[in-house]
């Protein structure tokens, strides 16, 4: 099942349940997962549940500097501890079943009728998971013996730093299941080469055929890169003359296309370059500029930031399984799962980050999950997007289809992730 050197990725890397079953022993136990945000554990005793296959893992605040993860499973007879999100009172975790108690940094320290129990040692803890954070971001390993998590990192913290993603918080949290494995989630928002087949209408104002793909350690990112989106021009799929374009309407189809990215002030300025009548060539730079005011007039600090950044996204892929744009004072990330041991189903996190405004306070952003995608609409780009996951986990099952023929430019990341997770499998 490893991936074959010219590049052909079987099928059963997505369909079987064996598969997931290796992707469990050797991979998931040996990775830094993304875990939860720093701000969901803002008080001591606050907690958070964080689930990966059958795996369940208590990442706990247990004092004002230090967040302790251990495994999620009471040591009498392995009740779970903590479900979701929540707060432990008064620096205690209570064992729901027999009331065995816990602090908040695992070590047991009540057994109700302890002298019945004779052989129990002393100092007994429940067993610790690694937990290491970097951007505001709580990473779990539940390999003790893991590199460090700037290492496994390398180099997005260093590419990443003027997006100070430390100083984002959490605006909204979606949570959906989707019928595929998730993998085949992950991969489709880790290229572009799909635009022209499932997102037609954003065609008029992105050129689909400039973006880039460079791999990045274990990791990787697409776009204009290095920086820019130096032009503002349709797709030349759609062969349009020069005189059935408008620099302006590409910028506000753009804007509006990307949503929650933008704010409405942001809006305004484009309105305001549409109405300026100003020389083909020029609007692109103009609102990089005026972007860059808004940014700054709102206290954000924009300087480690050149110009031509403010309108692109830097789509990155954390290795194994978060992915998403990344903009200036904002990012939208996608978080995949494997839902429990289920090869063909997947939970998928919405997270909309965004540097708060100086004078506004932040609050905590409700937790909303939808069992079903349909339940929601979640944009025309996005429900595109998702309306292909069944179609792919259902196609892969054909006899007649063996494998994955990857492009091997416009989908290098989603053969490099492949490749990645071979670097932690077993032959
Ligand atoms: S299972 Fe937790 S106290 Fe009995
Ligand atoms: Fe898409």
């Amino acid at each position: 099942m490893r991936v074959r050197d010219d590049g052909f990725v079987p099928k059963e890397r997505y369909t079987s349940p064996e598969f997931l079953a290796l992707e469990m022993d050797q991979m998931w136990s040996r990775v830094w997962q993304l875990a939860c945000r720093e701000e969901e554990l803002s008080e001591v005793g606050d907690y958070v549940e964080y689930t990966i296959g059958d795996q369940s893992i208590l990442v706990v605040k247990s004092a004002p500097d230090t967040i302790t993860a251990s495994y999620n499973a009471c040591l009498h007879r392995g009740t779970r501890l903590g479900e979701g999100r929540g707060h432990f009172d008064e620096g205690t975790i209570t064992c729901r079943f027999h009331a065995w108690c816990y602090s908040l940094d695992g070590r047991l320290t009540h057994v109700v009728d302890r002298d019945d129990f004779d052989e129990m040692p002393e100092g007994m803890c429940l067993p610790g998971v690694r937990v290491e954070c970097w951007g505001g971001f709580v990473y779990v390993n539940l390999d003790p013996d893991a590199e460090p998590l700037l290492d496994f990192l390398a180099p997005l913290p260093s590419l990443l730093a003027p997006y100070r993603m430390e100083d984002m918080r959490l605006r909204s949290y979606l949570t959906t299941v989707l019928p595929a494995n998730w993998k085949v989630v992950v991969d489709a928002f880790n290229e572009a080469y799909h635009v022209q087949g499932t997102h037609p209408q954003i065609l008029p104002w992105t050129d689909d055929t400039t973006i880039e793909y460079e791999q990045l350690g274990k990791h990787s990112h697409y776009g204009r890169l290095p920086n820019a989106r130096r032009v503002l021009r349709p797709s030349p799929r759609l062969n349009l003359a020069d005189d059935d374009w408008d620099e302006g309407q590409i910028l506000a189809g753009m804007v509006e296309g990307l949503g929650g990215a933008f704010l409405a002030d942001e809006r305004a300025v484009v309105q305001e370059l549409q109405d300026a009548q100003l020389p083909r060539g020029e609007v692109l730079g103009r609102y990089q500029e005026r972007r860059m005011e808004l940014l700054r007039s709102r206290g954000f600090d924009v300087s480690g930031f050149d110009v031509e950044q403010m309108t692109s996204a830097d789509d990155v892929y954390w290795f194994p399984n978060v992915v998403g744009p990344v903009y200036p004072g904002s990012a939208i990330l996608f978080r995949v799962r494997p839902n429990g041991l289920d090869p063909d189903s997947a939970i998928k996190d919405t997270w909309v980050l965004e540097w708060p405004r100086p004078d506004e306070p932040w609050t905590m952003p409700e937790h909303r999950t939808f069992e079903d995608w349909r339940d929601r609409d979640w944009g025309l780009i996005t429900n595109q997007d998702y309306a292909n996951m069944l179609e792919v986990q259902t196609g892969m099952k054909a006899r007649g289809f063996t494998g994955l023929r990857l492009n091997p430019r416009q989908e290098s990341n989603v053969l490099h992730m492949h490749r990645v997770i071979d670097e932690y499998l077993n032959p």
